[in-house]
């Protein structure tokens, strides 16, 4: 056979395999037009963030075949993980640095959504979607963190416990005593790789489809208004979402070195009554905060920060996205980060001190 005959053949099958799975899947539908800004770093952020997202689902499901939530064996669990399991080690410490990521592209996608304007009409409700899902994303931090029920761990738990009193019946459900058959610890397990990560599916799912309706919000110049994009653009969806896998693998890759450069730590069984350690870098910056108030500033200064973006979309109002024209909101923002970031780096310097009780 001709090598150009066997071409045609080739070619004519592939033909039939792509109008197979085009009738059954529907593909070219994602090669909709999307506006070329939306493949540009701080236009992917959240992509990003959904990425670090199935990386901690997969490894997740690998730690959980492994992990104990009895508060008898979590610690002793954690160590059969690190020198027991195959990849064990490996796949915690891939899913520790990928939560780090997460939670600072989280955090970095926030930003740019409030530089660039992107919470005004009419994305004003998936401001608030996104608000939901910074909650469950700290919610997670925090429920991992307790696992491992090293010294750290307990640390966090008994705070955990004291803010649960202070809330009341509001924190019931964070409280020892509200179930008799179930250890804290073991339902803590429960909302880190249950309750949480459905939480999360059904967020991100209604932010997914608020983002389809209206467009990425448009490209900010001096003049420019926020609108739909829904149906413009230069660029195609296909094209954003390859965009999105090459920074989500690059993101793999660097995870993947700091796992191998920096394995997850694990410290002593954990012994109550005593502090001895400083909560995660998310959680740092409240440290002067607790120093002064008590356990009580847990609970208000996140509050407060909270219901300050909750305000966002109602205070600024204005069809305007440049941040020429936004300077009152942006100063007021950029103060509070300098504010945050100062108190984490006191927090940092500060001796470890005693808050609990
Ligand atoms: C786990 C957390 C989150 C994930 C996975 C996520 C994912 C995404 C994705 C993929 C986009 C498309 C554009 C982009 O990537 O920038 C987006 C847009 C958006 N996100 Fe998020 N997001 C999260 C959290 C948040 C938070 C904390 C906020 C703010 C409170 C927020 C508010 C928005 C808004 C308003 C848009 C529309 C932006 C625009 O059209 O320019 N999201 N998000």
């Amino acid at each position: 056979m001709s090598t150009s005959i066997r071409a045609a053949e080739n070619k004519g099958r592939q033909t039939r395999t792509s109008s197979w799975l085009e009738e059954r899947l529907g593909l070219s539908g994602i090669r909709y037009t999307v506006p070329e800004h939306a493949n540009s770093l701080p236009y992917l952020l959240g992509g990003i963030t959904l990425f670090g997202f199935l990386i901690l689902i997969v490894t997740g499901i690998y730690l959980a075949q492994f992990y104990n939530p009895q508060p008898t064996a979590a610690h002793d669990s954690v160590i059969y993980i690190i020198t027991g399991a195959t990849l064990g080690d490996l796949t915690r410490s891939v899913h520790f640095w990928t939560a780090q990521l997460v939670t600072l592209t989280v955090l970095l996608h926030l930003l740019r959504v409030l530089f660039t304007g992107s919470y005004k009409r009419p994305r004003e409700v998936n401001w608030y979607v996104g608000l939901g899902l910074l909650a469950v994303t700290l919610g997670l931090v925090f429920t991992g963190s307790v696992l491992k029920f090293d010294q750290e761990a307990v640390e966090a738990l008994e705070h955990n416990s004291e803010m649960a009193a202070i809330l009341g019946s509001l924190g019931a459900w964070f409280s020892a005593e509200f179930s008799r058959s179930t250890p804290l610890l073991t339902r803590l397990f429960s909302g880190h790789a249950t309750i949480l990560p459905l939480l999360f599916a059904l967020l991100i799912t209604i932010h997914v489809y608020l983002i389809k309706q209206h467009g990425i919000s448009p490209k900010v110049t001096p003049d420019a208004e926020t609108g739909s994009t829904a149906g413009t653009g230069t660029s195609r969806f296909d094209i954003h979402l390859k965009r999105m896998a090459g920074y989500g693998l690059l993101t793999l890759g660097i995870v993947l070195v700091l796992s191998l450069l920096f394995p997850a730590p694990l410290g002593q069984p954990g012994v109550a009554g005593v502090e001895l350690t400083k909560p995660w870098w998310m959680f740092l910056w409240l440290f002067p905060a607790e120093a002064a108030l008590g356990s009580r500033a847990l609970i208000i200064v996140p509050a407060i920060l909270g219901g300050l973006l909750a305000l966002v979309p109602i205070l600024d109002r204005s069809p305007y996205l440049s941040p020429r024209r936004r300077k009152v909101l942006l100063g007021s923002a950029a103060l509070i980060l300098v504010i945050i970031i100062i108190n984490g780096v006191v927090a940092w310097l500060q001796p470890v001190a005693q808050h609990l009780g």
